[in-house]
């Protein structure tokens, strides 16, 4: 137990300007009287990213006297400005980091990540604090469980990501950076799971990272003008590869679909049999381009360029050009890798999440449906 009063020299006074109520869960604003502080002590850094850096550390309550492992995800994006004449500095915060806040401290589904604080870092960095996961999803391939359990896991946690977007969509929101590493996961194997709906595998999962989270304008079918900056390569939509500008809530189903087959990839390095086979190199490396043609036809390799009747609007895409390769669907690969991994309904639910047309691609609610889940 840490004592408050032999304070490490690293543990650092957080600033908090929200908390969530635990009975309601609603956040409240705690700078009435002046601020509340929380002691921190950094343990480690254990992700870093475009917008900010997440660290495990340890957080002293002085008014519940608590101690606790938490996780906060410092923002930074600037200099930090002098809101007021106390001294207090904070950094200006952005469009992406607001957006990130507003639905960490929103939304409330047992497969999304929420946070219990909004602090200011004693340098002025806007901070979310929550609880300490496993890991993310590509930690998945060094647990022995998941060794062992990999149809049922990949079941239950596609089922998981899928719940999680459905809430999100109903909330009025697209995520746009559905990937891996993205999805936490908390492994309950050795925790009371007296409430868990999926007795073969043991994986809480929680969608997280909210960066590049939009409002859904209108019904979520509804196309809209928005930025194509968005989505990491390897999991971004084809639509948007292919330079569309209007796209909606379907981008986050394909983005699903590649997280499937990432998940596929993850088991067949466990079970490491295809480890000389030169063609699992192949299989590896789809959907693994490090630009957008090269991921383009990398996914026109796998699932064979897309028709006229497939998709119409494909021709007339900003980055179509008539000399694309025109491939058929590589059954070798599907049939000696996907396929063994996930079965027929696996296969028949990853073909609706990667249909080329937007239009075409069901419904993350029906999808939730599809014979693969029962
Ligand atoms: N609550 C958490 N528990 C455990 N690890 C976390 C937690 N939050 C984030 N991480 C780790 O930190 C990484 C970066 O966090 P993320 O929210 O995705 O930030 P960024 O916007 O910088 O990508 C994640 O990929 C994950 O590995
Ligand atoms: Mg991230």
């Amino acid at each position: 137990m840490c004592d408050s009063k032999q304070k490490s020299v690293s543990e650092l006074q957080y600033s908090v300007i929200y908390e969530k109520d635990q009975s309601s869960s609603s956040f409240r604003i705690k700078n009435t009287n002046g601020f509340k502080y929380v002691n921190c002590h950094k343990i480690k850094k254990i992700g870093n990213g475009t917008y900010g850096t997440v660290y495990l550390v340890k957080v002293h309550d002085p008014e519940t006297n608590q101690n606790e492992i938490k996780v906060v995800k410092e923002f930074s994006f600037g200099e930090p400005i002098q809101v007021s004449k106390s001294n207090f500095y904070v950094e200006p915060i952005n469009e992406y980091t607001l957006t990130e806040m507003d639905v960490l401290t929103k939304m409330n589904h047992i497969n999304l990540l929420t946070i219990d604080k909004v602090c200011i870092t004693p340098v002025g960095k806007w901070c979310a604090m929550m609880d300490y996961m496993d890991g993310d999803l590509t930690r998945l391939i060094n647990l022995n469980y998941f060794a062992e359990n990999q149809m049922n896991c990949i079941q239950s946690i596609m089922k998981q990501i899928i719940e999680a977007t459905i809430y999100l969509v109903q909330q009025g929101y697209m995520h746009r950076d559905i990937k891996l590493e993205n999805i936490l996961f908390r492994d309950l194997s050795n925790s009371d799971k007296s409430n868990w709906p999926s007795p073969t595998c043991p994986y809480l999962i929680k969608l997280a990272d909210f960066n590049l989270c939009t409002r859904v304008l209108g019904s979520s079918n509804k196309v809209q003008k928005l930025g194509t900056l968005v989505q990491t390569l390897n999991y971004r939509s084809i639509e948007i590869l292919l330079g569309h500008e209007q796209y909606n809530g379907s981008i986050d189903t394909w983005s699903i679909g590649c997280v499937f087959i990432q998940l596929i990839k993850l088991v067949l390095k466990v079970n490491n049999i295809h480890a000389s086979d030169s063609m699992f190199k192949e299989f590896l490396n789809c959907l693994y381009a490090n630009d957008e043609l090269e991921q383009t036809l990398n996914i026109f390799y796998l699932l064979g360029t897309p028709t006229n009747e497939q998709w119409p609007e494909f021709t007339k895409s900003k980055y179509y050009f008539p000399q694309m390769p025109r491939y058929e669907k590589n059954d070798v690969l599907i049939n000696k890798y996907i396929k063994p991994s996930i079965g027929e309904k696996g296969l028949d639910l990853l073909f609706l999440m990667l249909e080329y047309d937007p239009y075409k691609r069901p419904p993350l609610y029906l999808l939730n449906k599809h014979p693969y889940f029962t």
